[in-house]
């Protein structure tokens, strides 16, 4: 056995998909641990999920813009990151844009779930653009992170009806279900190295776990 591969998860918020990855490491079904958590809002639930589960968290302040880290955040989030040894960035409802210098010393290794079927609805509340739009199926989907918003190639993705009756909170909820399944199968696969990228086209080269369903179905 090599060293276990290392997760850094990134997020803003409640912290369920941090939640989703953190039991899915310590169950055995993604081979890897996270090895550290940090937020940019002090006081997030992510956190609270990262002190329950004993694992590394922190809060680092983002700086004087609103939708992107300043220069210093960017410095710090990047030397935390690179303090742990972390191979794999996964971002998990972090509410900022990366920039230039933070994809770089993390090329092709930051991912994201986004709660639509992307390209279609990227951006804030994507649940709810959906909704709006009228669409009858919605979804979510994992992407490595590249300088576009929401971008990048697309690793996998999971479809979710939309319900006549549904509200944005319950649209969101099921997309949340998706996305706890999907994110970790994702995230093993990368871990398992069995992902490969050409251009925009994201290659899953071997059979996948019996433990998860195909997330292109
Ligand atoms: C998730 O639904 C994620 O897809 C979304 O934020 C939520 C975070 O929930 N991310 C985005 O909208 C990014 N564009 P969580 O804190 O419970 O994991």
């Amino acid at each position: 056995m090599g060293n276990p591969f290392r997760l850094g998860v990134l997020g803003s918020g409640k912290g369920s998909n941090l939640a989703a990855l953190a039991d899915a490491c310590a169950s055995g079904r993604v081979p890897a641990q996270v090895a550290l958590v940090l937020s940019d809002v002090e006081g997030a639930g992510i956190l609270d999920r990262a002190r329950e589960r004993n694992l590394a968290g922190r809060f680092i302040p983002p700086g004087k813009f609103r939708t992107k880290l300043d220069e210093e955040a960017e410095k710090n989030f990047v030397a935390a990151l690179w303090a742990e040894r972390v191979d794999l960035v996964a971002l998990a409802g972090f509410m900022r844009v990366l920039k230039g210098d933070f994809l770089r010393a993390f090329e092709g290794r930051i991912v994201n779930v986004h709660p639509s079927l992307l390209p279609s609805f990227p951006g804030l509340e994507a649940w709810k653009q959906a909704l709006d739009h009228g669409v009858k199926v919605t979804g979510c989907t994992v992407h490595f992170v590249d300088a576009g918003v929401d971008a990048g190639p697309i690793i996998g993705q999971r479809a979710v009806p939309v319900r006549d009756e549904d509200t944005p909170e319950t649209l969101h909820q099921r997309i949340q279900e998706a996305e706890h399944e999907l994110y970790p199968q994702c995230v093993a696969a990368i871990a398992r190295g069995e992902i490969s990228v050409a251009g925009r086209r994201v290659v899953w080269r071997k059979s996948r776990s019996a433990d998860f369903a195909d997330p292109r179905r």
